[in-house]
């Protein structure tokens, strides 16, 4: 009875939202061909590993490198990924594992979870850890099926008593959640289970990934004793012509404090968010809304878009990044995987492909529209010998070094601060498209107030550089501010994805300083703008700006005069990052 409902309701929504089924296909490209078969050492010509960055073990390949489960027990970290064992391309993936004390310094473990049962005999892919009320960690995580149907299944800890949590033992019921005819999910786009939360009821709520026509879903599921699961009725959300939703996380935020909550808090003072990966574009947005305990469903806000031009955690290279609560320190961390913007060619010949962004704590902006995101403080002891530049103002065509410090992994922050906006370019309202404005109006592309900021992983004579920038235009009586992150001339190969990024900044350069920190670390360069309200991260291949080679410059290309109040930069030690 209760099947033949689920399947009219959903026989609907796909009407309302689509026009017909269309067979639906894995995103996952298969490299069979480019495997090798074996591990093998890497090259020791290695200009583009990270000094601090987390990558898988040196001597081993890996493939595409999502976080999963990312949790904390017994006061260690633990965090396991997505790993090829047997190639730098995609494929034979088994859950790597590493813990840390400090989210700064890893030790890897043996593969948590690899095939085995006929529930996952295909692959296991991406899922969620769930602490339970009992201190008890399960995952659940999406395997492949002897079919190469996605299905759901849950592993638990074998020996609760060892806080790295070596071994994981599946259970023999799996798997938990599969889709069937008459539930109307697509085999091929259902994965990705998040964190668990548990709702008034007492009942554990989980979404899966999914999508309808072009439509992206978060199917609901509900269990009493996390084994059983029902499909509820209505997805928990859903968006129009998205594409797939991969990797969904959702999960409650504080409105009256930066402290991260559980994601089973129930309370007033919450506003919820929904993240979700986006097959089609590789983006990760997200939308900030209501969430109803009692009709289990998610609005978002009024003006936050539920697509790939609202917010993103990150405007630059950024995936399938992932969420828990960290209860030993009362904050929210993300985790996001950073992909190379090399040839498939290229990650071949060095050996390695993927790296992981550094764990960021996310918590609510005073607007309350938008996350703000920010390196967790525990980098910051990798810094070390400071470099110098003292306050001073940049006229046009200001170009000065900032010395006395390794530039190919270092750790900036900068702060600009305007008082005369008379040489502000009027803001055209047809630029809608940040990203297609800086990259017509780049790094070199003279302007009134902008392009400043800091020219990274530059060679001595130019060459190469990566600009990570501000302009500033006039808007009727306000002022809007543009984040660029140029990477045209990050490199002479011309082999790479030089694409070039961008987002606007919600701060007022009237009230407020500008902000900029960014994080060097040989071929990655996180920036965060506005103190963490907008994030760009790129990666870069050098041919000249490599190890002792690489300068560090801020810069002002605009003909207004800006000044510099803060220049902080460091070198950063090397992490051990596995
Ligand atoms: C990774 O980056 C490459 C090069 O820019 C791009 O072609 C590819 O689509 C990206 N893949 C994913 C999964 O983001």
């Amino acid at each position: 009875m209760a099947t033949s409902s689920h399947c009219l309701l959903w026989f609907f929504f796909s009407l309302f939202f689509g026009h017909g089924f269309v067979p639906l296909e894995a995103s996952h490209q298969v490299y069979t061909h480019l495997q090798n078969g074996s591990p093998s050492a890497l090259t020791s010509d290695q200009p583009y590993r990270t000094g601090y960055h987390f990558q898988p073990p040196s001597h081993w390949m890996n493939g595409i490198c999502y976080p999963n489960a990312p949790m904390i027990y017994k006061g260690i970290y633990h965090f396991f990924y997505q790993y090829n064992p047997l190639g730098a391309v995609w494929g034979n993936i088994v859950w790597a594992h590493s813990t840390s004390t400090d989210l700064v310094n890893w030790t890897p473990h043996k593969y948590a979870i690899s095939p085995s049962q006929p529930a996952d005999i295909n692959g296991c892919w991406s899922g969620s850890a769930t602490i339970l009320p009992n201190g008890k960690p399960v995952i659940l995580y999406t395997g492949i099926d002897p079919e190469n149907n996605q299905v759901q299944n849950m592993a638990v800890p074998k020996d609760l008593s060892d806080p790295f949590l070596e071994e994981w033992t599946k259970l023999p019921q799996n798997p938990l959640m599969e889709s069937t005819s008459y539930n109307c999910i697509d085999a091929s786009s259902f994965r990705d289970p998040t964190t668990a939360w548990q709702g008034t009821d007492g009942r554990w709520r989980v979404i899966i990934g999914s999508k309808v026509n072009r439509n992206g879903i978060a199917i609901l599921y509900r269990s009493k004793d996390f084994v059983h699961w029902t499909k509820a009725e209505q997805p928990l959300h859903s968006g129009k012509k998205t594409g797939m939703w991969e990797c969904p996380d959702f999960f409650p935020v504080s409105t009256t404090s930066a402290t991260g909550v559980d994601t089973s808090s129930i309370g007033k003072n919450l506003k919820y968010v929904l993240k979700v990966s986006l097959d089609e574009t590789k983006h990760d947005y997200y939308t900030i809304g209501s969430y109803n305990y009692e009709k289990d469903t998610y609005v978002p806000d009024k003006g936050s878009v539920d697509s790939d031009s609202g917010l993103r955690y990150d405007y630059g290279k950024f995936y399938a990044s992932k969420t828990f609560f960290d209860s030993a320190k009362n904050r929210r961390i993300l985790w996001g995987w950073i992909n190379e913007s090399s040839s498939v060619e290229h990650d071949i010949e060095k050996g390695w492909s993927g790296v992981q962004a550094i764990p960021r704590n996310v918590w609510l902006d005073k607007s309350r529209k938008q996350l703000v995101q920010w390196p967790v403080a525990e980098i910051e002891k990798l810094r070390s010998n400071p470099g110098h530049l003292s306050s001073r103002g940049l006229k046009e065509g200001s170009k000065v070094e900032v010395g006395g410090l390794t530039a190919s992994q270092a750790d900036v922050e900068i702060s600009f601060k305007i008082s005369d906006f008379e040489e502000a370019e009027v803001f055209e309202e047809s630029w809608r498209d940040p990203q297609l404005l800086c990259s017509e109006k780049d790094a070199s592309v003279k302007g009134g107030l902008g392009p400043f900021g800091l020219m990274v992983l530059a060679s001595e004579g130019l060459e190469e550089y990566t600009a990570v920038f501000f302009r500033i235009f006039k808007r009727r009586t306000k002022y809007v501010v543009l984040m660029c992150s140029d990477q045209s001339r990050s490199s002479l190969d011309e082999d790479n994805d030089k694409t070039t990024y961008g987002a606007f900044l919600n701060v007022d350069p009237v009230d407020e300083e500008l902000s900029l920190r960014t994080l060097i670390d040989h071929s990655i360069v996180e920036s965060f703008g506005g103190g963490g309200k907008a994030c760009i991260t790129a990666r870069v291949y050098p041919t000249l700006a490599t190890e002792d080679e690489a300068r560090l410059f801020v810069f002002n290309k605009g003909t207004g005069s800006v000044g510099v109040t803060t220049v902080s930069a460091w070198s950063m030690k090397s992490a051990k990052i596995n």
